[in-house]
């Protein structure tokens, strides 16, 4: 067990949050003929315990390993999985996820070494007509490209948790002024074009002695990046459910928000309500 610790307590509810999905998702379809995917495409390790900033008094007994999303998705009870794809990038957390896989020695689980951003995208395109998946989007920070999540919406097979990283996001984007140029490449590629993020940027009223031009200033905070990553969403996907969540540290400091979108409009017809409701009551 490489047991990297990272996460807190609002781990424990967004594990509780797909755990809740994946058992409604799997029952909705069992009647169905379809094949049923699950695809951890930041697959980790099987198990995880928080990391050192939640290792306080306020959090104390948490520091155990706790059951992580491939275990859940294969404990599903109900209807089990048919196939499960984990895709890692860090050669030792592959080799505790084959270790994982051991445990389950009759289902097909695959797991790829490789960069998620590569090997989903080829995923998407091999589906198949009776093919049907979650996928979870779960990475540490910032990994997601949006041209990643614009082939899982494109499939029309997927629904879909976005882990969006609200704090890196908000420290890649400075109050006063624009980001470097290496920072704005990097937000090109997380919401998948320029104007989707600079729209957060205004003209700053304020001009100095020496300013020429206005300088731009971020005048929203998290929020306005989360807005902002909804209606991206919403651009691509069949539908997004109305209500994310949003996960803090133990400072109240937003740190991530959980987004569900589903890919298939009569999918999302049933999809959206169960997934809002997990989200306004988990
Ligand atoms: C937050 S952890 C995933 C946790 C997992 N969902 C769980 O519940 O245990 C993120 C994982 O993504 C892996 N990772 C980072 N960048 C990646 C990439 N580009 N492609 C695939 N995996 C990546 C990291 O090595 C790490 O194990």
């Amino acid at each position: 067990m490489v047991d990297r610790p990272f996460g807190g307590p609002w781990t424990r509810d967004k594990l509780e949050i797909l755990s809740r999905y994946l058992d409604s998702y799997t029952t909705v379809l069992k009647a169905q003929p379809f094949n049923l995917f699950y695809v951890e495409a930041f697959g980790g390790e099987g198990s995880w315990s928080p990391g050192s900033e939640y290792i306080s008094d306020d959090y104390g007994d948490f520091n155990d390993l706790h059951r992580a999303s491939p275990r859940i998705a294969l404990q599903v009870q109900d209807k089990p999985f048919d196939r499960l794809l984990f895709i890692e990038k860090d050669p030792q957390s592959s080799e505790s996820l084959q270790r994982l896989r051991s445990e389950f020695p009759s289902r097909n689980i695959a797991i790829v070494n490789g960069d998620a951003n590569t090997e989903l995208p080829r995923f998407c395109h091999d589906l198949q007509n009776f093919d049907r998946a979650v996928v979870f989007l779960d990475p540490f920070a910032t990994e997601v490209e949006w041209d990643t999540v614009e082939a899982i919406a494109k499939t029309q097979k997927i629904d879909c948790w976005i882990l969006f990283p609200l704090m890196a996001i908000t420290r890649m984007m400075p109050t006063g002024n624009e980001p470097s140029q290496v920072l704005q490449d990097r937000l090109d590629r997380i919401f998948g074009g320029r104007q989707y993020w600079q729209s957060l940027y205004e003209p700053s009223l304020q001009l100095s002695f020496f300013d020429e031009e206005p300088k731009q200033e971020r005048q929203h905070v998290s929020e306005g990046i989360s807005v902002r990553y909804a209606e991206r969403l919403e651009s691509v996907f069949a539908e997004v459910a109305p209500t994310r969540r949003t996960f803090r540290n133990s400072k109240n400091a937003p740190m991530f928000a959980l987004f569900f979108a589903a890919s298939n409009p009569n999918g999302a017809r049933r999809a959206i309500p169960i997934a809002n409701h997990i989200l306004n009551n988990w």
